[in-house]
């Protein structure tokens, strides 16, 4: 296993790597002869699965594309009761997601002991903390010799992705949070925590964590697919230490115009009726609203998400308005121009999305700019 810091097998051509190890993945002793050679690389989405070793124990990611120069990788990493699969295949296999990831190469980080076929943690194992999760991840990025990303992470994961910008805000070119709750518990979440784990299983608490009650009373399709999936998890164990592990989180402490603040693009998401809904709103109103965009969307509108997600990277310069679709271009030029009449670029845009319209709204508090299409 390689560490953390070794020097590792080139995983991606680079001048800076003078020597060459085995590929891990077609373990070829000679660069000419290795899956990874431009040459012998076939024209399908290239997927390759790593683990690394770090100081609180080894790490598995799945990247996927190649890097593209002078561009960040958009790094994801999954909620409680999922691994990188579950949690995002849904998404960035969505059809209209594909003109975006197209452009970047994509690293999906799986929590120790998440990844498919993990094996369960022997008895007494100490399961690393969200903050040592996040401190994982600079292993990755040396492994890759990735410099900086776009983190786009789920209820723990926003967490995580949240903990590694603030300890490395040069990396983070921007993140999106979906459904994060910045806050350590306090003592009435652990009492009601305490009570609900007297009659509820782990997946039980675990569902209740991912879907509203709503949902959960609605028992549609999606959530029994959910149900079954976590319920028969073979390593539902390691699931329960993740699970530990989040509701141990300390507090983010952010704080709005303070030391402790996200200092990238960031774009929250929360969805319709979703137990987070308060903390992220709270959440919202900690951090830099010159940088952060607000966004509710019914999980039934995955479209909004993408779209959303075009915005946001396009704000940061990386998608030219000629990859957009004729839809988006027109819905952007209303909010560029919104945003100009408006004549303050620096206050916090809140997105909101009409199930009934289906229109994607854009504009500061309380000067939300219906857009329609
Ligand atoms: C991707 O293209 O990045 C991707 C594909 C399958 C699952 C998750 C992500």
């Amino acid at each position: 296993m390689w560490g953390c810091g070794d020097n590792f097998p080139v995983l991606f051509p680079h001048p800076a790597r003078p020597s060459w190890r085995s590929c891990r993945r077609c373990r070829s002793q000679r660069r000419s002869h290795c899956c990874q050679d431009r040459r012998l690389r076939r024209p399908r989405l290239l997927e390759t699965t790593h683990s690394v070793e770090t100081p609180y124990g080894s790490v598995t990611f799945t990247v996927y594309g190649t890097p593209k120069p002078k561009r960040p990788a958009i790094l994801t990493y999954h909620d409680v009761g999922l691994n990188y699969k579950s949690c995002f295949q849904p998404l960035f296999q969505f059809g209209d997601m594909q003109e975006i990831i197209q452009n970047f190469v994509r690293v999906h980080v799986d929590a120790p002991g998440m990844e498919e076929g993990a094996p369960v943690f022997p008895l007494g194992y100490q399961y690393p903390s969200l903050d040592q999760l996040a401190d994982m991840i600079p292993c990755v990025l040396q492994y890759l010799n990735f410099s900086t990303i776009i983190g786009v992470g789920v209820g723990a994961g926003a967490y995580i992705l949240s903990r590694y910008a603030l300890n490395h805000p040069d990396t983070v070119e921007g993140l999106v949070l979906i459904n994060i709750d910045p806050n350590a518990k306090g003592w009435m979440d652990w009492a009601a925590h305490k009570l609900t784990g007297l009659t509820s299983s782990i997946p039980e608490m675990i569902l209740g964590h991912l879907f509203s009650q709503e949902e959960l009373s609605g028992n549609s399709e999606l959530i029994q697919k959910y149900r079954n999936i976590i319920t028969h998890a073979p390593n539902l164990d390691n699931i329960e230490l993740y699970w530990n592990s989040y509701n141990n989180r300390r507090d983010l402490n952010f704080e709005r115009g303070g030391d402790i603040t996200l200092k990238c693009p960031v774009m929250l998401v929360v969805g319709d009726q979703a137990p987070h809904e308060d903390a992220v709103v709270e959440c919202n109103s900690k951090l830099d609203p010159t940088q952060t965009s607000f966004l509710k969307v019914s999980n039934l509108l995955r479209g909004k998400l993408t779209e959303a997600f075009k915005y946001f990277l396009q704000g940061m310069g990386y998608m030219a308005s000629s990859c957009m679709t004729r839809l988006s271009r027109s819905r952007t030029a209303s909010l560029t121009s919104a945003a100009s009449i408006d004549g303050n670029r620096s206050r916090s845009r809140t997105l909101s999305q009409s199930s009934e319209s289906g229109t994607l709204s854009s504009g500061p508090p309380g000067h939300t700019m219906e857009v329609s299409c």
